[in-house]
Order: structure tokens, then C-alpha cells, then sequence
């Protein structure tokens, strides 16, 4: 295929595909739980989809401690450049990069290749997205959960049939749970759909922070929508402080007034003494 058609080729494809320019994404193929035993290899594929106008630049698989205050990133492996080929870091490491998948082996696995192991794939722009697999053992075995973080989450409103959505980008299995102010919806507040989706909003008036929750096994992140702020309880008392203040003020002021004309008064008398003195 010459430069001319490859170039119309994407535009085409670019024009058909929505997502334009943003489409990258990187799965971890490896089925779930994954057993390592120690003294065998760890083997984790991932499977990375582009844009029609995306290239990837490199592939980075990196491992870091699940605990830890300062969490030390250990680079197991780099594919940079056009050719993208791999070049592990350690001895055991073996890494290898074909058309859209990269595979990550570790052989003669041990308690200290446990942890939290990442591939990023980064565009040409410079954009990262990462994938994610903790390790863990369970007593000689090694088990391995993998995914994506949850990603973008946010709420949006449907008004005419009082609807909260919630969505959110890529994660793997992402659960979806709700809160108004904080606290767990309850049936004064609403209904959850059974994906979890929606909350149908059945409070009146509508109003607060509505909170949507997504996480999965790597990760989690929330939205909040926020409605007009709902009359607090005891706003009663407020208007009576309120009432209260204003009957002090007129009341104040009547005196005031009071006062001034009684002076007022008294003075104009004593003028009138004055002037018949004089007279
Ligand atoms: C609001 O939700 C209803 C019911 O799901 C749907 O028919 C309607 O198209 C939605 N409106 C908007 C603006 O999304």
C-alpha cells in the first residue's frame, strides 16, 4: 500500500470511528486467577488496540510493591521506537512485542517478583494508558488479578424522568455504587438500577450531592452531582433568630425616634423661654 492510500484509508476510518483520536487501550489478556508457582514462570499478555491515527512509541512493563510508604518502580522492560523491540532488564525477564500484543515471562518465579505489575503503552503524543496485574501469594502459591484501573467516571442527568447515570471509561468489571451526602442510598432517596448504573431519584424536593462510586479490583474513583442545596432541618429556628432580629432593630429605631422628638421638644420649649426673656 503506497503513503497516498494508507493516508486515505485512516481518514476513513477516522470518519467512521467516533472516538477519533482517543481510541487506545491496553488489556491483559491473562485469565483470572492466574496460579504461579514459585520456581515455575509467570506469564502475562496484553493486548493493545489504537486509533487509526495512533502509533504507539513504546511499551514499558514495570513492577512495584503492593505496601509500602515509597513504593520503589522496578522497569522490567522497555519496547521502544518503531520496531518496538524488547529488551528485559534481568536475566529471567524474557519480554516480546508482536503486531498488537506484548508477553511479559518470568521464569524461576520467586516471593520477590510479587507485586503490582503494570504495561504502559504511550503514543506518539506522549499519551499513557496502563493495565495492571497484583501478584499475591497465598501460602506456595502465587496468584495473579488482572485489569484495568477504572477510568473518567462521571454522572450526568436525564431531568424529565428524574434519572442520575453514571459511566465511566475502560475499567474491568467496574461495580457501581451510590451515595447521597455521603451516606448509602436508601429508599427515601431513590432506586439503583440492577447494573447500577442509574439511580431513579425519587426525593423531593431533588436536591444534594449525589455521589457515584466506581471501583473494581485495581482501583476506584468517584463523581458527584450536585443538585440545588436542600433546606436544612431546623431552619425553622433560623427564621425565628431571623424575626427576632428584625422585631430587636424596629424596635430600636421606633426608640430612637422617640427620643429625638422628645429632645427635639424640650429644646424648642426652652427657645421660647429664651425669646420672653428677651422680650
Ligand atoms: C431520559 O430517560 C428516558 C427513559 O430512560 C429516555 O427515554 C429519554 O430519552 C432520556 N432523555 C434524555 C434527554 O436522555
Amino acid at each position: 500500500m503506497d503513503l497516498q492510500c494508507c493516508l486515505c484509508w485512516r481518514v476513513a476510518l477516522l470518519l467512521l470511528m467516533p472516538c477519533g483520536l482517543q481510541c487506545m487501550s491496553v488489556h491483559i489478556l491473562t485469565e483470572e486467577p492466574v496460579h504461579v508457582i514459585p520456581g515455575s514462570s509467570l506469564v502475562l499478555k496484553a493486548r493493545i488496540e489504537q486509533g487509526p491515527l495512533e502509533e504507539v512509541s513504546v511499551v514499558t512493563w514495570e513492577r512495584e510493591p503492593e505496601t509500602g510508604i515509597f513504593p520503589e518502580t522496578v522497569t522490567l522492560a522497555t519496547c521502544p521506537g518503531r520496531s518496538l523491540k524488547c529488551a528485559g532488564t534481568r536475566p529471567n525477564v524474557r519480554v516480546n512485542m508482536e503486531q498488537q500484543e506484548t508477553t511479559l515471562q518470568i521464569n524461576g518465579y520467586s516471593s520477590s517478583d510479587s507485586g503490582v505489575y503494570a504495561v504502559t503503552v504511550t503514543d506518539h503524543t506522549g499519551a499513557k494508558i496502563t493495565a495492571h496485574c497484583i501478584v499475591r501469594i497465598y501460602g506456595t502459591v502465587q496468584f495473579a488479578t488482572c485489569g484495568e484501573e477504572v477510568h473518567h467516571v462521571s454522572v450526568s442527568i436525564n431531568v424529565s424522568h428524574s434519572l442520575l447515570i453514571c459511566s465511566e471509561a475502560w475499567g474491568t468489571d467496574p461495580h457501581f455504587s451510590w451515595f447521597h451526602e455521603r451516606v448509602a442510598i436508601t429508599k427515601t432517596v431513590g432506586k439503583v438500577s440492577k447494573d447500577g448504573k442509574t439511580l431513579f431519584v425519587t426525593m423531593t424536593p431533588f436536591c444534594g450531592h449525589f455521589t457515584c462510586r466506581v471501583s473494581n479490583k485495581m482501583s476506584y474513583s468517584s463523581a458527584t452531582y450536585t443538585a440545588a442545596p436542600c433546606e436544612k432541618e431546623g431552619s425553622g429556628t433560623t427564621a425565628a433568630v431571623v424575626c427576632l432580629v428584625l422585631v430587636l432593630l424596629f424596635g430600636g429605631v421606633l426608640a430612637f425616634l422617640l427620643w429625638r422628638r422628645h429632645r427635639h421638644n424640650n429644646r424648642g420649649e426652652r427657645l421660647h423661654e429664651h425669646l420672653d426673656d428677651t422680650i
